[in-house]
């Protein structure tokens, strides 16, 4: 039988070839400080397809209004652009059910709600935390306001000089005080691929539930939340080709059903007497006031254009983009890589003998080559290195052979300035 002419195009799109792919990306094209862009910061934020921009010029020009509050075309036009970019989110993770997706601001609103709304409920004096030593700040210091309140204590699966978690102690470490372990999927300074479902399969044979920062992964590599087995699951937009101020925390209806709500406010309540309020069904009693709806349509178009390539595609070509660069980078004597577990995605962290990381960063951008340099928003892994910061090129599936040559040219550079 003839394949439709619809799923023929989505296939013939789904292989254009990764030259035509970076082309659909506007900002790639500019030049900054009289060089071609090398944009490699895409751990701190990727870039959007003209697709997506569009679809938010699409929503402002012709579709905004309130969403869930009227009955006018253009309210319900909103409202099912929302509702639908809920939907896709949900697909897009394998969430059993769309109404267990929540959007909030970004991973870290996320992780927030999760302490907040599961913390003050379930979490009470002597009891345990546990992260890992891998974790961005918005996977500790959530924690640590929750067992300050609670008079709680916060436990840390520590990690190995190639900055990968040692699960020796793990067993022992999840004793009956443990309420919730976080995790990081990828972490952020590093590009470690953390061994979530080992963690999660442990945690649960105790009952304990889990919460996995996925912001590091979600870019870079299929997620499926039922095979992953998490508890939450919370990932930002603006790191997957979409906008700023949008993410999504998945939970499992269960536990969203017993926690409270983070906020109050509008769209949260069944009802409001001055005796007390009803709160709404979940997602929406986590969702009070004005929703980020143009961000979160776009992030349902973000969502079609990952799905589109294919994320087992973009996996593929960014694991041998990361390993060219960490090949190119290690040939240059003198420059250090820094995490180097056995599963890394997309992170390229380096240091540079005698140079301090902001001068890297500095020079790299004077030639127009966009990098990271400081903490990387993860102190206790620079503590734990014994280094204050790193340099870091994050590759996302738009980069090319040709950022590459220009973050090697850049480092050249920087040693030749440096005479290191
Ligand atoms: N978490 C972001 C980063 O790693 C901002 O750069």
């Amino acid at each position: 039988m003839e394949m439709p002419t619809r799923n023929k195009q989505r296939i013939n799109r789904s292989r254009r070839s990764w030259e035509q792919i970076r082309k659909e990306f506007p900002v790639l094209s500019q030049s900054v400080n009289d060089h071609p862009l090398a944009y490699l910061d895409n751990a701190a934020s990727s870039q959007m397809p003209q697709q997506v921009v569009d679809k938010l010029v699409w929503y402002h020009t012709g579709n905004h209004s309130n969403v869930h509050r009227g009955v006018h075309t253009l309210s319900q036009r909103a409202t099912d652009a929302y509702d639908g970019a809920r939907k896709r989110v949900a697909e897009f993770i394998n969430a059993p059910h769309e109404r267990e997706c929540i959007f909030v601001r970004g991973t870290t609103e996320g992780i927030n709600l999760v302490a907040h709304g599961f913390g003050h409920k379930f979490v009470g004096e002597g009891d345990t935390i546990v992260v890992s030593a891998l974790e961005h700040h918005s996977n500790i210091v959530p924690w640590q306001m929750l067992c300050e309140q609670k008079g709680a204590n916060l436990e840390v699966i520590p990690m190995n000089d190639a900055g990968e978690l040692v699960l020796d102690e793990l067993d022992e470490m999840l004793d009956d005080s443990v309420k919730l372990v976080g995790v990081n999927h990828v972490s952020n300074a590093l590009g470690t691929v953390n061994p979530v479902e080992e963690i999660i399969e442990r945690a649960h044979s105790r009952d304990i539930p889990v919460l996995v920062d996925g912001a590091q992964a979600i870019p870079h590599m299929p997620v499926d939340v039922q095979q992953l087995g998490a508890d939450f699951y919370v990932f930002s937009g603006h790191k997957m080709c979409g906008p700023t101020g949008i993410g999504v925390l998945w939970g499992r209806s269960e536990l969203l059903e017993e926690m409270d709500p983070y906020q109050g406010g509008g769209d949260m309540i069944l009802s409001v007497t001055w005796e007390g309020s009803k709160y709404n069904d979940v997602p929406h009693k986590f969702e009070a006031g004005t929703p980020s709806i143009a961000a979160a349509v776009a992030l349902g178009e973000a969502v079609d254009y990952l799905d589109e390539i294919g994320m087992e595609r973009i996996a593929e070509r960014e694991a041998e983009l990361l390993e060219m660069a960490t090949e190119r980078i290690e040939e240059l004597g003198g420059v250090r890589p820094v995490g180097t577990a056995e599963h890394k995605a997309s992170v390229l962290s380096f240091m540079i003998e005698g140079v301090h990381p902001h001068d890297v960063g500095t020079i790299l951008d004077s030639e127009g080559v966009a990098i990271r340099a400081g903490h990387h928003c993860a102190q206790p892994v620079m503590d734990r290195l014994g280094i204050a910061a790193t340099a870091r090129a994050s590759l996302a599936f738009y980069n090319n052979e040709r950022d590459i040559d220009r973050l090697v040219a850049g480092i050249y550079s920087v040693k030749e300035i440096f005479g290191v």
